[in-house]
Formats: structure tokens, C-alpha cells, sequence
């Protein structure tokens, strides 16, 4: 049944309509029994239920129901697979259905702005095409099932050192370009039912009371029109956050705001049709879910089958020697902890209760000849020489020998950032030593971000796990072995150490965190400082190679406004299937703004037998070129010539074309007294006055360097002139006496807009 939400929203009282816009609990959304208006509830998080029976919490600390953890996003962004992220959404849709659930609160989808920020393992990437590419596929997953997913969060929230009171502090180019472009994709292109605005401030203003954050960007310039939800504890001042856009507030306020509200409207602070907004945006969600319930079960095994694959779609392996797969009849030692008990989830408010959980050595034994050594223990940083010494001489014995190492769960959590970038001292050290007696060392890392890597020249494989959902040890298994052939790419680039991070110098900040770096993020910021790495965003390897070529553009030339096809032709040039994700990335070699040297704007999962080759095909429109134009408050490209590149990573670029591109829009140029005549001389409309007054200044100043004796073009050659005249404000015309102020203004005149 269809219900009518204008004629209930009438019927409403002013009390009933400013309940609405807070909790009734922890978990649930009011409703208005009298006129049929349920409560329902929400729950986190991301990559699975965590649905609290009992008593609520928002940090992961009471029991939820028993559900499933899949990948968290750290992993399932390597996928770069939207229709294994689509899917993802689509059983965990399932999954709320079941247990009758609104709205999943997820998904994460922060920019990882350092290797430290303690929630990482909960956010995407690095890069903000990918980011937004995989959410809006997960949102569009879970809400085919009419239930809501609550992107978050909304906005530049990348640490957690004070996150419900710093302002992180980013010009507007920077926000525009890195930090809010993965929400506005996921809402232009899937509408997620809601929007959970972000604890922090944002240049000075809190996020839950931010107007130009909810109200002008988010809904009218990208056109949102769902509903937006507090961070839990997220307000600070209910009535100015409900005129900013905030439309509820989570979790229960024990009617202490609600009542704000209604004063607020009584003597005229508060427009009331802000409220009347509110409430409707509220109980199109329920009616929304309340309309399309589905009769389900929870298909808990199935959908730790799916948990499998996801996580062996997406885990990368970074480096091999030529050491994997491993092979049935080899002697294979398993040393550390995480083999039999793996590290797959982080902790905090996305934390599951996993209703089971695979490990690597169970599943590895059906695969293999693997025996284990304990070596550490994942608990805590301290060598234990016992453990250390067993598992050293057992690695002396032992074919190849594969360390699952990792960060124990008190190295990084929601609430607080991680300290440093290192794994725990004794795992360190006990790699180092294990590769002394045995070469043949594999390492396979349980994580939710980068670490440093001491011992990598010494490791001939390396797999990273990263926290793999509670099917993570038998993903890891399948690809140690071979069953499955590794076809993950990095979302992030793992620098060589922590100091080498473009937000080093200003990260953590407490009142306020300064984003001095700009829009040199991740590997935005590598690749300009030409900085080794240790492995580049978008690398991953495979058990098969691949190779690339003809590469076309379906022109040579674009105008702004149309769109590109770009295609090449991809081949598996090995011994087994496998898949390969073509990354698409275009750099501005126009020279005329500061920009990363290139940015990721397309890709595409392929799978290929040996042998076979497929065409694979991405498109590119204007936006794909344009860097955000404070002036214009636009995007903007200028004409020119723009690098279009085809590769296996961020540094693996295989093949590549020049495009030119045209815009027939010009930046505004604003002419006063203190413009100088190289800014005429760049701009095409100004151009002839800026070459006018180089002609008129020649001729005042003889400035012919061919009848100049030696020593005076010695002096002042001919560049240095140029250089002088393309720095000289135009107000030195009217000093020199070239022009009278008013002839100046004249000309001025003539070329202003
Ligand atoms: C987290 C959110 C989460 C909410 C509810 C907050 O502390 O920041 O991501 O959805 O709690 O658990």
C-alpha cells in the first residue's frame, strides 16, 4: 500500500513532526503510532549487521546478533570491481531485510588522507574516483532491497584524534577535488536514502550544522534528496543543525532537542517549513522500507561463501619472486599467530560478531603439506624467544615458509589514530630472522593500512590480506596456493616511511588540522615529488601476465562538453586465467595550473584465458579534464594538450595518446592598475593590449638588444627583458609617463567583461 506523506505530514502535530527528527533509542527513528507511522531501526555498519538486541553502544563494545563480516572497505576497494561491490550491497540489502533493518549505516567513504588515520580500514582509498566509483555500486547493492545506506562521513573526517570537535581546515579547490567528489558521485549516480553528516568541523563550522555543506552543495547543487543523519552525538546545536540541512538526529535526545525545535518554530528563529521538510524527508524513508518489506531469512552460509569471494577478488599480491603459488607436495611452514587466528575486522562501531570465522592453516591443510609455528603471539609487541626459536629451527626444515603477519587490534581502532606506521617490533624481527635461515619467505599481511616493510627485499612473496572478513583465511589460502589467481589492485600506495606522507607535517592536528598538503594526496603527491615507493597506488600482480595494446581515442581532439572513448586491447600472455584491471588515467599538460601529474578517471576488471585478448573500452567526459575553479566556481579545463594513459598501476602506465582539448570558456580576467602584461599576454582576449604596451615600452626604453653595445646585452638580454615586462604592473605604464592614467583606463576599458 502506497501512502499518502503529505496528508499524514498535515495531520502531524508540531510536536509529533520535531520528534521525528531525532532518535527514539540508540538504533531506532521515531514513528507516530496514531497515524501508522512505525519506528525503524538502523545499525551499522559497512561491511555487515552489527545489530544490537540489547543494550545499544556506538563503539562496537555490547553484543550484536550473530551476522557476517564481510571484507571491510580497505579490502573490498581492491576489488576495483563495481559489480562485485553492487553484489556486496545487494546480500548485505538482503541481509537487513531479514533482520528488518531501515537503513545500514555505510558506507565509509573518507579519503585516506594518512597511513595513520586509526578508521582507515573502514574507508575506500586514497583516491577519490575509485572511492566513488565503488560506493555508488554498494549503495545502489543494498537499496535495491529499498533499504537505505547512509554514506559517511559527510565531511572531511580523515582522523580521529579529537574527531567530534577539529576542524580540518582545507581551501575549497581541495575539498571540491579530494575530499567530497566519492559522495557527490555516489549521490548523483545512486541517491543513498541518507547522509551521515561527519563529527568534525569544517573550516570552523561544525559538519551537522554546516549550510553550505548539507543544504547548498549537498542538495542543491548535487541534488540530493534523501535525508541527512547526525554522526552519533554528532550535534551541537539542534536548531541551528536543522536549518543547515541535518534533518535527524542520532541517537535519542531525550526529547530535550525536540523541544528546541518546537520553540524555535513558536517565536520565529526556526522557519517551519524547515521542520515540515524534515519530517517529510523522514517518513518517505520509513514508508519507503515499511512499503517493500521482503520475507527473508538470513542465509548465513551462503553468505560467508560470497564473503569468500569477495575477499579473493580483492586481496593484492604486491611482490613474487617466483615463489607462489605454492605447490601441493612442498614442505610449507605457517608461522604467526593470525594463520590460526586471523586478524579480519577493526574495531569500534563496525565491529561484527561473526557468526563463524575461516582461518588460513585449516583451510591451507586441504590444500597442501603445511605444518605451524606459533613464532608470536598477535596480542602484543613483545619477541617471545620460546616461540621465536621454534618456529626458526621448524622454518630450517620447511620447503618455503609463510609469515602472517600484521597489526594487532590495539595498533589501530575508530576512536584514535595509530601512532606510527611500523608493524610490532618482535614480528620485525622475527621475519628478518626466519628469512636468514630460510630464503624461501613469504609474507602475508593483516592490515587495515599501510606499514613499513624492513625486511622486503628479504620476503619473496608478499600478499596483502589487509582484514579480510570472517572468510578472509580461506581467501588467503585459495591464493597461496593457486586455487585462485590474486587480481587485486592497491587503493592506496604504501610509501617507503611514514614521513614521505604529503599530510606529515600537519596531520593530527587537535583545535584544528591544517590540509596544507592540497590536492597532493596519495599518490598525487608521489608522483610529483618523482618519490620512490614502495608499492604504487593501483599495483597488484597476478599468477598470468598480461600485455596491452593498440590503444585508440576515438578522436584526436575533444570540445568541452562532448565525450571520449578510449580503448585498448588487453592479453593474457600466460599459463593460466586470470583477471586484469585497466586503469585510466589523464594528466593536464596544458602547464597552466598546478596539478597532479596524472589522476585516475576510469577502469575496468577484465577476465582472460590464456591466450585470449578482449577490447576494453572507457569513456571520458569533460569533467574527467577539469580541476575546480574557485573563481568560476566551476569545473575548469583549459585548452590544451592532455595525457591519456593506459596502465597496470599509477606507475605502470603502458601505453598512452595526446588529446587536445578545447573550452570556449576563459577564465574571467579582472584588468586593474596591479594586472600585469604577461597576465595579458596569457589571456587570448587581452592578448593584443599586453603585446600594445611590450611595443609601446620597447619603443620608450630603445629596447632593441640588436644596436646594443656588448656590455649593455650582456646585461639585460633579451629574456630578461621579457621576463621583466611579463612581471610589470600595468600601473609602471603611467609611472614611466608611456600613458596618462586616463589613456590607461581606456584601454583598460576596452577589454574588461
Ligand atoms: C561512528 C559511525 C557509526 C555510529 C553508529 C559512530 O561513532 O562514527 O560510523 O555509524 O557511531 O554506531
Amino acid at each position: 500500500m502506497e501512502h499518502d506523506i503529505k496528508a499524514i505530514l498535515s495531520q502531524m502535530t508540531m510536536e509529533e513532526k520535531a520528534g521525528l527528527c531525532s532518535g527514539l533509542d540508540f538504533w531506532h527513528f521515531k514513528g507516530v503510532e496514531r497515524l501508522g507511522v512505525p519506528s525503524v531501526m538502523v545499525s551499522d555498519g559497512p561491511h555487515g549487521l552489527r545489530k544490537q538486541d540489547e543494550s545499544g553502544d556506538h563503539l562496537g563494545i555490547n553484543d550484536s546478533i550473530k551476522a557476517v563480516c564481510f571484507p571491510p572497505a580497505v579490502l573490498s576497494a581492491c576489488s576495483f570491481d563495481r559489480e562485485l561491490m553492487e553484489r556486496l550491497g545487494d546480500v548485505i540489502g538482503c541481509e537487513a531485510q531479514a533482520a528488518d533493518l531501515a537503513v545500514v549505516l555505510g558506507p565509509g567513504v573518507n579519503i585516506k588522507r594518512s597511513p595513520l588515520c586509526g578508521r582507515n580500514f573502514e574507508y575506500f582509498s586514497e583516491d577519490p574516483y575509485l572511492a566513488g566509483e565503488v560506493a555508488a555500486a554498494f549503495v545502489k547493492g543494498v537499496q535495491k532491497h529499498h533499504v537505505g545506506t547512509s554514506i559517511k562521513h559527510f565531511a572531511a573526517n580523515n582522523q580521529e584524534t579529537r574527531r567530534m570537535t577539529c576542524s580540518s581546515e582545507a581551501d575549497e579547490r581541495t575539498l571540491r577535488e579530494i575530499y567530497l567528489p566519492a559522495f557527490e558521485k555516489a549521490v548523483k549516480e545512486a541517491q543513498p536514502y541518507t547522509v551521515m553528516c561527519s563529527y568534525n568541523r569544517v573550516n570552523g563550522t561544525f559538519a551537522s550544522e554546516n549550510d553550505w555543506l548539507l543544504n547548498k552543495v549537498l542538495r542543491d547543487e548535487w541534488g540530493f534528496e534523501g535525508l541527512v543523519v547526525s554522526d552519533w552525538g554528532a550535534v551541537n546545536e539542534r536548531v541551528k543543525g536543522l536549518a543547515a540541512g541535518l534533518d535527524v538526529e542520532m541517537p535519542a535526545s531525550g526529547g530535550i532537542t525536540d523541544a528546541q525545535i518546537v520553540a524555535a518554530v513558536k517565536d520565529g528563529t526556526l522557519d517551519e517549513a524547515v521542520l515540515d521538510q524534515a519530517a517529510e524527508r523522514i517518513l518517505t524513508l520509513i514508508f519507503r522500507y515499511e512499503e517493500h518489506r521482503e520475507q527473508r531469512e538470513l542465509t548465513l552460509e551462503a553468505d560467508h561463501a560470497f564473503a569468500r569471494k569477495a575477499a579473493q577478488e580483492s586481496m593484492v599480491l604486491l611482490k613474487n619472486d617466483g615463489i607462489l603459488p605454492l605447490k601441493a607436495d612442498e614442505s610449507v611452514l605457517f608461522v604467526g599467530e593470525y594463520a590460526e587466528k586471523p586478524r579480519y575486522q577493526g574495531g569500534g562501531s563496525s565491529h561484527i560478531n561473526s557468526f563463524k570465522v575461516s582461518d588460513a592453516m585449516s583451510a591451507a591443510k586441504k590444500l597442501g603439506t603445511v605444518s605451524f609455528a606459533k613464532g608470536f603471539s598477535g596480542a602484543e609487541d613483545i619477541y617471545d624467544e620460546a616461540l621465536a626459536a621454534e618456529a626458526i629451527e621448524a622454518a630450517k626444515k620447511a620447503d618455503k615458509v609463510v609469515v602472517f603477519a600484521g597489526l594487532p587490534d590495539s595498533f589501530e581502532s575508530e576512536g584514535y589514530d595509530r601512532a606510527h606506521m611500523d608493524l610490532p617490533a618482535c614480528q620485525n624481527r622475527l621475519i628478518a630472522e626466519l628469512a636468514a635461515v630460510n630464503p624461501n619467505l613469504v609474507v602475508v599481511l593483516h592490515n587495515g593500512a599501510p606499514v613499513t616493510l624492513p625486511w622486503l627485499d628479504k620476503a619473496r612473496g608478499l600478499l596483502e590480506a589487509y582484514l579480510g572478513g570472517q572468510a578472509g583465511g580461506e581467501a588467503a589460502a585459495d591464493i597461496l596456493f593457486g586455487v585462485v589467481n590474486p587480481s587485486g589492485k592497491l587503493a592506496e600506495t604504501f610509501p617507503v616511511k611514514l614521513s614521505d606522507n604529503p599530510s606529515y607535517l600537519n596531520f593530527g592536528g587537535k583545535e584544528t588540522v591544517e590540509y596544507r598538503e592540497g590536492v597532493f594526496v596519495g599518490y598525487r603527491y608521489y608522483d610529483k615529488k618523482e618519490m620512490a615507493v614502495n608499492f604504487p597506488f593501483g599495483h597488484g600482480l597476478s599468477y598470468t601476465t598480461f600485455t596491452y595494446s593498440n590503444m585508440k581515442l576515438n578522436s584526436a581532439d575533444m570540445t568541452e562538453g562532448e565525450t571520449l572513448s578510449v580503448s585498448v586491447d588487453v592479453t593474457n600472455t600466460g599459463a593460466v586465467a586470470g583477471k586484469e584491471t585497466v586503469q585510466l588515467y589523464v594528466g593536464d599538460r596544458t602547464g597552466k595550473v598546478q596539478r597532479p601529474i596524472r589522476e585516475l578517471k576510469g577502469f575496468a576488471k577484465v577476465e582472460l584465458a590464456p591466450g585470449e585478448t578482449k577490447t576494453v573500452t572507457m569513456t571520458l567526459d569533460s569533467r574527467a579534464f577539469s580541476w575546480y575553479s574557485v573563481e568560476l566556481h566551476d569545473w575548469y579545463a583549459f585548452s590544451g594538450e592532455y595525457e591519456i594513459a593506459v596502465g597496470a598501476s599509477s606507475r605502470d602506465i603502458r601505453l598512452s595518446e595526446t588529446l587536445s582539448y578545447r573550452t570556449n570558456r576563459a577564465l574571467p580576467l579582472h584588468i586593474g592598475i596591479n594586472t600585469t602584461i604577461g597576465d595579458l599576454l596569457e589571456n587570448e582576449k587581452a592578448k593584443p593590449l599586453g603585446e600594445k604596451l611590450i611595443r609601446m615600452m620597447d619603443a620608450f626604453f630603445g629596447a632593441d638588444s640588436q644596436g646594443d653595445s656588448d656590455a649593455a646585452s650582456e646585461a639585460m638580454g633579451d629574456d630578461m627583458m621579457d621576463a621583466i615586462a611579463a612581471s610589470q604592473p600595468l600601473r609602471g605604464i603611467v609611472s614611466f609617463g608611456i600613458m596618462t592614467p586616463e589613456e590607461l583606463q581606456s584601454e583598460i576599458a576596452k577589454y574588461t567583461d
